[in-house]
């Protein structure tokens, strides 16, 4: 056993035990964990992500989203489209009552003569002077209501039609209309129940 003994081994692991020991007490006590990074990550992540008009954190909740006011600049969008489009439908009954003109509209038939203003279709007016005039759709789809103005030359130059889909131009220049969409812009004759 002794013959395998060197002091010189000895010495030279005592010495590398020794530095072991040194070197880890002299980390171990002034070493500290580095600080929660995971806030400071958040952080930079965050400044990454574009800004938006929505409040945080609403717009991420299921089913949150943010309040009408937060998206109103696409509403005024919307409000102005649907406003074009209302423009677009404007016809003889939007005209405002500043602007109704009314014409003397004879209906021979009935043997009376009336005032119609041109943001009414013949039709109601005829109605409510109590005429008992014919009708079905109320629409310019069919012929039902049609009557033929006696003045001579196209109807149109009588009436406005607010989209009659029946009568050609032939028809029209016969003097025919339709008096449920018919909106009177001059004084004229009118036979009622005559259809082409
Ligand atoms: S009632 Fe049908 S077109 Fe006038």
């Amino acid at each position: 056993m002794a013959e395998f003994f060197s002091p010189v081994g000895f010495a030279l692991g005592a010495m590398l035990t020794l530095t072991v020991v040194i070197l880890h007490y002299s980390r171990g006590t002034g070493w500290e964990s580095r600080q929660d990074i995971a806030q400071e990550v958040l952080e930079r992540r965050a400044e990454t992500v574009p800004e938006t008009d929505f409040p945080e954190p609403m717009n991420r909740s299921i089913g949150g989203g943010a309040p009408a006011a937060a998206i109103g600049g696409e509403a005024g969008e919307g409000a102005e489209l649907e406003g074009e489009a209302v423009e677009e439908e404007v016809g003889p009954a939007d005209i405002p009552d500043d602007e109704i003109e009314y014409f003397e509209v004879e209906f021979i038939k009935e043997g009376t003569t009336i005032e119609v203003p041109n943001n009414q279709p013949l039709l109601d007016s005829g109605e409510d002077e109590g005429m008992d005039l014919p009708y079905a759709c109320r629409q310019g789809q069919c012929v039902s209501c049609a009557g033929q103005i006696t003045n001579g030359g196209n109807s149109e130059d009588y009436v406005v039609h607010d989209n009659q889909q029946m009568l050609d131009d032939a028809e029209l220049d016969d003097g025919y209309t339709l008096t449920c969409v018919a909106y009177p812009r001059a004084d004229f004759s009118i036979k009622s129940g005559e259809a082409p």
